[in-house]
């Protein structure tokens, strides 16, 4: 495997970072993970978009322009093996004595990027669908940031493996007398589906603005799908027809199972269905229009 890092590719074993790097010390920097199908990388506007509000929001300097990601990126695509691959891309706040304040003046940011092999969802996960438990969000108040530091999406996708399910569905508590609500997933986002309406979450600052969770809302918008964005009650979680999960790398996948009890028939409904279906052309068209 070929990786970039600092301007240069090498083969994965021969990249070497220093230990006073602020990425491994503090967590202190962004990523993003972009989906590479045939060679080409997926949304790549919308995912850069998304790097760019990363970095404001932790105050460090774009090091690149997007015409210089962009020539990274398919040169590290085309360095590696495979059609479909996943992009993971990582900046950092560079390496300096440790300090919790910033480097003054600041230091080179560190810059690393590696493809791997896309793992698309197996067809037998498509047919049943995955288990999903629910548990209290405890993250900080800036999720739209996609911050390396990942100790609690790390902590609560792990609760979910010990409960062997898929994934930790998030709800959050803002005050004693609202009602508890859903944000999305540990490692993902996260649709109700009620009487025919597919309903999602607002892209706040609790959640992750997913990029798949923008694919899936065109789609709804573009075939008449009703749909809505809005605060999710618990209670609504509880209480779907249908329950989808959306990542760059899962796709869409149904929620059969929710806290050890069938989410509606048990079995992927009727709008996973046709999202899914509608995701694969969106995603075919999209590549032959490149
Ligand atoms: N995670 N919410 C969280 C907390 C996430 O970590 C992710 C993706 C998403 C979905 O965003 P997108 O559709 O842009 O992939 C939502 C990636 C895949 C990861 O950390 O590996």
């Amino acid at each position: 495997m070929t990786i970039y890092l600092n301007g240069q590719y090498m083969p994965i074993e021969e990249a070497k970072i220093s230990v006073l790097d602020r990425g491994f010390i503090f967590g202190d920097g962004v990523y993003e993970v972009i989906p590479v199908y045939s060679r080409k990388a997926f949304r790549l506007a919308e995912h850069l978009r998304r790097l760019q509000h990363s970095l404001d929001g932790i105050k460090l300097a774009n090091p690149y322009s997007d015409g210089e990601w962009t020539g990274i990126i398919n040169e590290l695509i085309a360095r590696n093996a495979g059609e479909d691959q996943y992009l993971y891309l990582h900046i950092t706040r560079g390496v300096a004595k440790r300090d919790h304040a910033f480097p003054s003046p600041p230091v080179k940011p560190t810059v690393f990027m590696m493809s791997n092999p896309l793992p698309t969802p197996p067809a037998d996960l498509l047919h049943s669908g995955v288990a999903c438990i629910t548990a209290p969000d405890n993250r900080w108040l800036r999720c739209d940031i996609k911050a390396i530091s990942l100790l609690p999406n790390v902590l609560l996708r792990q609760m979910a493996v010990d409960a062997g399910c898929a994934e930790t569905i998030l709800i959050r508590t803002e005050s004693k007398t609202e009602d508890a609500f859903m944000t999305e997933g540990a490692a993902s986002n996260i649709f109700v589906v009620k009487d025919g309406k597919l309903l999602a979450p607002p892209k706040d600052n609790l959640m992750l603005p997913g990029i798949t969770y923008d694919v899936i809302l065109e789609i709804a918008a573009a075939n008449g799908i009703p749909h809505e964005v809005r605060r999710i009650a618990v209670a609504e979680v509880h209480a779907a027809d249908e329950l989808l999960l959306t990542s760059s790398t899962k796709e869409v996948l149904a929620i059969t199972q929710l806290d050890g009890k069938p989410v509606g028939s048990g079995k992927p409904g009727p709008m996973f269905a046709r999202l899914h279906s509608l995701y694969q052309d969106f995603k075919r068209n999209v590549m032959r229009a490149h």
